[in-house]
Order: C-alpha cells, then sequence, then structure tokens
C-alpha cells in the first residue's frame, strides 16, 4: 500500500490503532503527551493489551512517534483523529481534546493537498458537520470537499481483544457527505483488510449514531440479563446461566455479551450511555428504556455488598478478599470498574479489605493507596479471609479448588460476582452466585427490602 498515515493520540485507542496499521503503511503517532512519545520511542508501553507488544516490535520500521505534529500532518495522506472524548460531570460530552487536535491539524494543512481526515474519537451526532469541519476550516483558511476532507470511521474494538478486532473488524463504517472521503476510505480498507470485511458507507450523522446505537445496545443486553439473574435469585430452582444458554441459541439474540454479573464497567459503555442520554434529552426525548438500563447497571454492583451484609449483619473488621479488579479481564483498565465502587463501599462500613488482580494492582494501588492491602497472588489474598468476593472473572480464578479457599480463609464463605466457579464443586461453602437462586440463607427479608431495585 503506497501510502502513509498518522494518528494523532496514542492514548488506548490511537496506539492499537497506530501499531496495528503500521502492519501494512507507514504509519506516524503523534501525542501532546511528550513522555508517552518518548517512552514510546524506547520501546515501553503505557498500557496492557495482549499481543499489543508483539505487534509493536513486529512493525517497528513502519512505525514512527513524534513529539511535533508537524510531520504527522505533512507526511500523511490519511490522518486518524483517536483523542479521547470524556464526559462532563453532567454527562455532557468534552470536546476539548478534540478541538485542540482538529485546531493543530488544521493550521498546518495546505491548499489542494486533499489529505483525509478520519474521526475515530467517539462524537456524538452531528458533531462532525457542527464541530470539527468548521474548526478545521477556520483554522486553515481552505474548504472542506476542496482542499481536504473528511470522515467518520467508527472504532467497535473491545479492550482485552484489541488487536484480533483491528486486525478482523466484523465491519467497517466509513461516514461522509464527502464523495471523494467515502471513495478514498473504502479503497483504503478494502486494500488493508484484503476486502475480507464489510465496509457500510453512510452519511457522517449515521455513522456516529451507529456508534452510540451500538454501544447502548450492548449496555441494554447487559442490563436485560442482569434483570433476569435478579429475578432467578428470587425463584427457586432458577438458575440465569441455564435460561441465558438456551436464550442466547435463537439467532435473533445470540448467545454473545449475554453474561450476567456485576454490570458493565470499562471507559466505554457506562459513558457513552450517559452522554446518549442526555444527547436524547436535549432533543427532547426522555429515553426511558436507556434510563432503565443505567438503573439497573447502577444498583448492580452493590448487590454483593448486601449479600455479605446479609450473611455477616455488621462489616466492622470483616477481612475482605477481593479477586479481580480491572474492569474486565485481559486488560489493566480500571475506568469504570466495578472493584472500585465495591471497595469503597466496604470500607465505608468498616471492612479490612486485601486484594489482587493479575495487571491492575498498580492502578488500584494509585487510588486506594494504603487504605487496602495488596497481596502477591490469589493465596496470600484469601488467607484469614471472612469472605472472598470475585468481582472480575479472569480465568486463573476458575480453576480455583474448594481445598484452596478452605485451608486458607477464615470462613467458608464466596460470593461470586462473575460465575467464575462451579457452584456444585462448593455445596458445603456459604456460596453466592450472582442469578442463582435457593441461596436463603444470605437472602434476608430486610437486606432484601432495601433493594433499591424495588424502589420505585
Ligand atoms: C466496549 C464495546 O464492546 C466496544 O465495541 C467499544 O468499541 C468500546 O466499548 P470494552 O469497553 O472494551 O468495549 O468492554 P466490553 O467487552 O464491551 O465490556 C464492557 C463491560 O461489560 C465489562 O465491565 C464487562 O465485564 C461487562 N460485560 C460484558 C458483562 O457484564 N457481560 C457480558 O456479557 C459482556
Amino acid at each position: 500500500m503506497n501510502r502513509t498515515v498518522s494518528v494523532f493520540g496514542v492514548g488506548y485507542l490511537g496506539l492499537v490503532t497506530t501499531v496495528v496499521l503500521a502492519d501494512k503503511v507507514p504509519t506516524i503517532g503523534f501525542d501532546s503527551d511528550k513522555s508517552k512519545i518518548r517512552q514510546l520511542n524506547q520501546g515501553f508501553l503505557s498500557v496492557f493489551e495482549p499481543e499489543l507488544e508483539i505487534w509493536m516490535k513486529r512493525n517497528w520500521v513502519n512505525l514512527k512517534f513524534v513529539e511535533e505534529p508537524t510531520m504527522a500532518v505533512e507526511k500523511a495522506d490519511i490522518i486518524f483523529l483517536t483523542v479521547d472524548t470524556p464526559n462532563l460531570s453532567d454527562g455532557c460530552q468534552d470536546l476539548s481534546r478534540i478541538k485542540d487536535a482538529v485546531k493543530r491539524i488544521g493550521s498546518l494543512l495546505k491548499k489542494s493537498e486533499h489529505k483525509i481526515i478520519a474521526i475515530k474519537s467517539t462524537v456524538l451526532p452531528k458533531t462532525t458537520e457542527k464541530v470539527i469541519i468548521p474548526l478545521l476550516e477556520e483554522a486553515s483558511n481552505l474548504k472542506e470537499s476542496k482542499d481536504f476532507h473528511v470522515c467518520t470511521v467508527p472504532e467497535f474494538l473491545r479492550e482485552g481483544h484489541a488487536i484480533e478486532d483491528t486486525v478482523n473488524p466484523d465491519k467497517i463504517v466509513i461516514g461522509s457527505n464527502d464523495s471523494y472521503a467515502t471513495h478514498m476510505m473504502k479503497e483504503f480498507y478494502e486494500e488493508f483488510h484484503e476486502r475480507k470485511t464489510p465496509i457500510l458507507c453512510t452519511n457522517f450523522v449515521n455513522a456516529e449514531m451507529i456508534k452510540y446505537a451500538q454501544n447502548v445496545f450492548l449496555a441494554t443486553k447487559i442490563s436485560f440479563i442482569n434483570t433476569i439473574a435478579n429475578i432467578c435469585e428470587r425463584t427457586t430452582g432458577a438458575d440465569v446461566e441455564a435460561v441465558a444458554e438456551a436464550i442466547g441459541l435463537d439467532k435473533r439474540i445470540s448467545p454473545f455479551f449475554f453474561q450476567a454479573g456485576l454490570g458493565f464497567g470499562g471507559g466505554c459503555l457506562p459513558k457513552d450511555l450517559n452522554c446518549f442520554r442526555k444527547f436524547s434529552q436535549q432533543n427532547e426525548y426522555n429515553p426511558i428504556l436507556l434510563n432503565a438500563v443505567n438503573k439497573v447497571n447502577e444498583a448492580q454492583p452493590f448487590r454483593v455488598v448486601r449479600m455479605a451484609e446479609s450473611y455477616f449483619g455488621d462489616l466492622k473488621k470483616k477481612k475482605f478478599a477481593v479477586l479481580g479488579l480491572s474492569f474486565k479481564p485481559e486488560t489493566d483498565d480500571i475506568r469504570g470498574a466495578i472493584s472500585l465502587k465495591i471497595i469503597e463501599t466496604l470500607l465505608q462500613k468498616g471492612a479490612a479489605i486485601m486484594v489482587y488482580d493479575p495487571k491492575a494492582m498498580a492502578k488500584v494501588k494509585q487510588t486506594f493507596g494504603d487504605r487496602i492491602s495488596y497481596a502477591h497472588d490469589i493465596e496470600e489474598c484469601l488467607s484469614s479471609a471472612d469472605c472472598c468476593i470475585i468481582v472480575t472473572e479472569w480465568a486463573e480464578f476458575q480453576s480455583l479448588t474448594p481445598k484452596l479457599f478452605r485451608s486458607l480463609m477464615k470462613q467458608p464463605v464466596i460470593i461470586d460476582g462473575r460465575r467464575t466457579l462451579n457452584r456444585a464443586d462448593f455445596k458445603d461453602f456459604v456460596f453466592y452466585g450472582i442469578g442463582l437462586a435457593d441461596q436463603d440463607h444470605l437472602l434476608r427479608e430486610d437486606v432484601l427490602a432495601e433493594d433499591p431495585d424495588n424502589r420505585q
């Protein structure tokens, strides 16, 4: 492929994009954080993602990380924009970083170069047309569609599977009102993915809408199955896993993304759900369904704390072993992690907490400091604990045996928030699993009455 591309913003998404693009084309990564660029130039990764390091080493000859934006604009035919778009405290989207990046790019564009600016950052519908293009035109004093071109190419990769999702995505969406941009990007992606990936071309606003609609649908699927799990818990003999497996076999539903647990966390689903709800309200539509999805998700993590209270009563000085801290397995990311909410609540109730995670210990230490203890391994974490809570379903927790728990813990009380263990193996334990009925020893009436799901 005889093109050069650049990536503006080498945070998580930008870095994965840069490293994968470099597999086939010379790729320049730029970030305004100079220390990040220096680290990358020394081969250090600021994030953990399976295979990322291998791919970075493999594609090193095609990679360049730069501290100044000039080369990233001048040398590139396509400039991917991957800076993050966090939410402000009121749920509205914070576009300050994207605006800074766009102004920088705009100031370096030249007449009739026909560069393409491809927006990968998640932006609300209409942002490309109302904010990004006007800023590019103002900063460059040039015209979009005439001198330079813009398209929206939303990203659907999952953390923990980011390389595989980028190399082999289910689909590519190209949104633009500029036929040159659409044509060039389609050609680029067809060549890049060797025509194996479906490519859908649409306008700006649909591409922006697709990204949000997909993420809020995924969020809805999880809150739905968590609702079924919560009903199963109150229905003798029921088990959400059996129910989900059967429903998932219906092709209209699918078995994927259908695992009941403690709710969805991470840097995207909760943020995008809230931002889209706000967007909907601002457009004078009350998104009742999405509000309920959020409500279910807000309440779900606290179920495990209520279960512990139901069994122990007062949690003061009770020692908890928390296994799994990252927002999901195979990442060290703790943004929006359910573990943080659970730990904070347990601390407020006076519990003593020891935690363990294969990857996220350093990040959690930055958050909680010496308010909690950090174990070197699972065994140390379980040692003399009154109760173990499994928060993230890392594979290494699945093979833990009843013998191990029994030999190390003070009391054999397990709360499995992600259905990681096989309950049948833990018959003589006090065992609570999300979506499992017949846990009467844990479900005290007064605790059930406190269930926020029961409040109107
Ligand atoms: C998500 C979207 O999946 C991805 O398409 C988008 O590009 C970015 O946001 P990611 O944040 O990496 O990806 O995480 P995801 O795999 O979606 O998981 C989000 C949360 O949902 C995690 O906390 C996970 O534990 C939870 N989850 C996921 C469930 O509780 N049950 C499931 O069945 C799947």
